[in-house]
């Protein structure tokens, strides 16, 4: 593979010198250390193809460096050079994770046979791991679950986008998969091996936002007592994702934009900047668009958060997926609490597909694990189900339901259902309800007591 680089670690300076020459010869991008603490220091921070490595070197030796290598969880390729007299050493190398090794004095293409050969194997364990993490059922990816024709192309576009480094947004009312997605991008994007970042920008105190992002040198501020490695840095090779990344405050978004466009991070009171190689995945519940237009997030950033932009859809959009989400769950959530998964009743059946789950996914999975908790043995029924999933109202086109002939008598049980769907949808709040109506406060306060028959004595109790 021509372009691969290899940092090749030797105590010996003409041996150093002949494998430079050698290697570039062969195209590849050749990086050079005299013992094994410089070279682990390198790996840390630079992603190597392959790694050629002395066994015995005065200090952190061969061995030393592989077992320094191994928690880093790195997909080099090894491998190490042994003196003729050493063939145990070499042995024990190759179980302490090293792929090859070579005996000196070896001739050239003794060296780059082994080279290649373990390349080669780098590359297929590399595909593999892709397209295991990548593996579509018919209706699942990456523990995602959905047969909806608008999620399965997200699936595709996912497949298609996530081994570049370009950004992607993600954006999605509450509960809708919004990280799941962030981590099947990691996963299938070849950084799989390497670190999942997540930060919530919403929950970053201001005061350590930046050191916590960028890091800092010792003594940078009066409490820096040790230099911390900031997020970014520590993503290095991987994925950072930056949840709610609408919270981030004016100053930060103007960081992070020239991180982005730089590819590099300088820690709080150093002068250098470090070079660091990171996919950026954010998301956001509210739609970015919407926030630069009303001018609370930088439109450049904007664009360069968004060159793939992802919508998930709410579930309401896509009821064909709760029937699969049910089982799912179910079983999984069954085999955790160490039970049988129970079948689900027709009427609770009914109440489960009917209703609008405005937290989405994530309540679901939350009224099936309650559910499972309270319900028998066998059965899950409705008196398992949240109130607030019982109450509801039956979703979608009412006027079809009803087969009231009187436009009085139809006009109040669509009034009835709006009413309740509205509620659903505020959380019980009755002012932003009526908005959501477009009626007055007052007036959706006398249409619940005439429907609902409650008593509403005091109007505000019900806002919250
Ligand atoms: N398609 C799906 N298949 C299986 N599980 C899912 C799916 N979508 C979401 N989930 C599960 O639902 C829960 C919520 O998902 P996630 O945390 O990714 O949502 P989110 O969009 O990030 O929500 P929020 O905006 O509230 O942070 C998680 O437990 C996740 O595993
Ligand atoms: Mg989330």
């Amino acid at each position: 593979m021509p372009d691969a680089r290899i940092l090749v670690v030797d105590d010996e300076e003409n041996v150093r010198h002949m494998l430079e020459l050698t290697l570039r010869r062969e195209g590849y991008r050749v990086t050079l250390c005299a013992d094994g603490a410089d070279a682990l220091d390198r790996l840390r921070t630079t992603p190597f193809d392959l790694l050629l490595c002395d066994i015995n070197m005065p200090g952190l030796d061969g061995m030393g460096l592989l077992r320094a290598l191994r928690p880093l969880g790195r997909n080099t390729g090894i491998v190490m050079m042994s003196a003729y007299a050493d063939l145990d050493g070499a042995m024990e190398t190759i179980r302490a994770g090293a792929h090859d090794y070579v005996a000196k004095p070896f001739r050239r293409a003794e060296l780059l046979f082994a080279l290649r050969k373990v390349e080669e194997r780098r590359r297929l364990q590399l595909e593999v791991d892709t397209l295991r993490a990548a593996a579509v059922s018919a209706d699942s990816f990456c523990g995602l679950r959905s047969r909806a024709p608008a999620m399965r192309k997200i699936f595709e576009q996912v497949r298609r986008v996530a081994p570049f480094r370009s950004t992607i947004l993600i954006s999605g009312e509450s509960g809708t998969g919004k990280e799941l997605v962030a981590r099947a991008i990691h996963d299938t994007s070849g950084r799989g091996q390497q670190p999942f970042i997540a930060l919530n920008c919403g929950a970053l105190p201001e005061a350590l936002a930046e050191s916590e992002l960028f890091g800092h040198a010792k003594g940078a501020f009066s409490d820096a007592g040790t230099a911390k490695v900031g997020l970014f840095e520590a993503a290095h090779l991987g994925t950072l994702f930056l949840d709610e990344v609408s919270d981030l405050t004016p100053a930060l978004q103007v960081k992070l934009l020239r991180l982005l466009q730089e590819g590099e991070v300088r820690r709080l009171g150093e002068s250098d900047s470090r070079a660091v190689d990171v996919r950026v995945v954010a998301a956001s519940r509210r739609p970015l668009d919407e926030l630069v237009a009303e001018g609370s997030f930088r439109e450049d950033l904007f664009y360069r958060l968004s060159v793939v932009a992802l919508h998930l859809p709410p579930l309401r959009e896509r009821s064909e997926d709760i029937p699969l989400l049910l089982e799912h769950f179910i079983t999984s959530l069954a085999a955790a609490m160490g039970r049988r998964p129970p079948t689900i009743a027709p009427e609770a059946m009914q109440k489960l597909n009917g209703y609008a789950w405005p937290g989405n996914v994530r309540e679901l999975e939350h009224a099936i694990e309650r559910a499972l908790l309270l319900c028998d043995e066998d059965e899950l029924r409705v008196d398992d189900l949240p109130d607030a999933l019982v109450s509801s109202a039956v979703r979608g086109p009412v006027w079809v339901a009803s087969d009231e002939p009187s436009i009085k008598r139809a006009t109040e049980q669509l009034e009835r259902l709006l009413i309740q769907r509205a509620l659903e949808q505020t959380g019980g709040n009755r002012t932003a309800a009526a908005k959501l109506l477009e009626i007055s406060h007052r007036a959706l306060l006398y249409k619940i007591r005439a429907y609902f028959a409650e008593a509403t004595d005091d109007p505000e109790t019900g806002d919250g």
